[in-house]
């Protein structure tokens, strides 16, 4: 018997549509107006949507620690959505996932990212500062739940 081994390896990978399931309660613990699956299988659709999971691995069993889709239209990269497991938080996957959108875009000719973030999520302002992105503007009760603005924020490349 081989000795039990259960170091986590981290991938990135490809989203399909067998992920949905998982991806979906991530979703639901992460958002006051989660996606609905639909909404992510048509982004899976979408030519211009990167959609991309974190796979995490021991030798035993696999499972999505996260998720970010963003879309490359012309120079500009556009965070869509992004979340990691609550109980995977605050070890960097984030942080990663960011790093990955950065290298895509650079690679694809992109000039400059941008998202838009409710400005009561101080955890994802405080992760995007920390990779370069400023508030360069502001969509007032852009978020019809809570009715709260969006803060639009950008970080060239
Ligand atoms: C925002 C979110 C994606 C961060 O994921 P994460 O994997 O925990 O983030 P990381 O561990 O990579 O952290 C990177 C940086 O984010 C910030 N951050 C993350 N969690 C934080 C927290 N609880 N409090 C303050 N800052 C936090 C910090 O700047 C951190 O850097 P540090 O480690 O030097 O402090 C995660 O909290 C989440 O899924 N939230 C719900 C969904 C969401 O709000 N998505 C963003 C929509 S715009």
């Amino acid at each position: 018997m081989p000795p039990e081994n259960n170091d986590i390896t981290v991938t990135i990978d490809l989203m399909g549509k067998k992920d949905l399931p998982e991806i979906m309660a991530i979703e639901k613990e992460s958002f006051v107006s989660p996606w609905s699956e639909g909404m992510f299988a048509d982004e899976l659709k979408v030519r211009h949507s990167q959609c991309l999971v974190a796979r995490l691995s021991t030798d035993k069993k696999s499972m999505i620690g996260g998720y970010l889709i963003f879309w490359i239209v012309a120079d500009e990269a556009h965070l869509h959505n992004l979340a990691v497991k609550k109980e995977f938080r605050n070890q960097g996957l984030a942080y990663g996932f960011m790093d990955v959108m950065k290298e895509i875009s650079r690679q694809a000719g992109v000039r400059a990212q941008t998202l838009e973030v409710r400005e009561s999520n101080l955890e994802a302002i405080k992760l995007y500062r920390k990779c370069g992105f400023v508030v360069k503007g502001r969509r007032p009760l852009y978020y019809t739940d809570t009715h709260e603005d969006a803060l639009i924020m950008w970080a060239d490349i």
